[in-house]
């Protein structure tokens, strides 16, 4: 279960209207690498994880792409709210703002909503790491990318704080990767699932 705590992880005050920022900011929200697929991925492929270690690991880090995934719709919202009629048509926002006018919905920048084959559960130990490895990689790049897009300083320090994240995430994930080889057979060089490879 889960206890909810009214805050966000790092706080998100933007004080400029910015539609065409937030047109592609959403990407984080329900693009293919985004905050969603992130924790569903995660909370999804804990149930097979059998070292109860790497389960825990997994709940964690979804956990906290949850309190990302908030902190992404906070950022839309903030940049969208107050919107007068001009500034709707501008940069790029229309499109999105026919279908759902200001309210924060899972899609990606490039209009595709969320999908759940943007994300894997494999069953399968090193392919689900792997994945989750590759996974916090895209999302760094997606928030890279962001950066070279946007000059608002309210903006990119919170943008900068949840790269620094996938960050460690990707390191978290690599540390998981050694421990469960030394866990699996290591005679087998494919490390294989020991549970299916007896
Ligand atoms: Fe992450």
């Amino acid at each position: 279960m889960f206890i909810y705590e009214k805050k966000l992880q790092y706080p998100v005050k933007i004080a400029n209207c910015n539609p065409k920022l937030a047109s592609f900011i959403i990407s984080q929200y329900g693009g293919p690498d985004g905050e969603l697929g992130a924790s569903l991925r995660y909370l999804s492929q804990r149930y097979s994880m059998p070292y109860p270690e790497l389960k825990g690991l997994l709940t964690d880090i979804g956990t906290e792409e949850l309190g990302h995934l908030e902190m992404i719709g906070a950022i839309v919202h903030q940049l969208t709210r107050n919107l007068n009629d001009e500034q709707v048509r501008e940069g790029g926002f229309a499109p999105y703002f026919v279908d759902h006018t200001t309210g924060v919905y899972p899609t990606a920048a490039s209009g595709f909503p969320w999908n759940a084959a943007s994300m894997a559960v494999k069953g399968d130990v090193i392919c689900d790491l792997s994945e989750d490895m590759a996974a916090e990689q895209k999302a760094r790049v997606t928030y890279d990318n962001i950066l070279r897009m946007s000059d608002d300083p309210d903006v990119n320090n919170v943008i900068r704080f949840l790269r620094e994240r996938e960050i460690v995430h990707f390191q978290r994930f690599g540390e998981a990767v050694r421990l469960a080889k030394e866990k699996m057979d290591q005679k087998n060089i494919y490390f294989t699932n020991p549970a299916f490879d007896k």
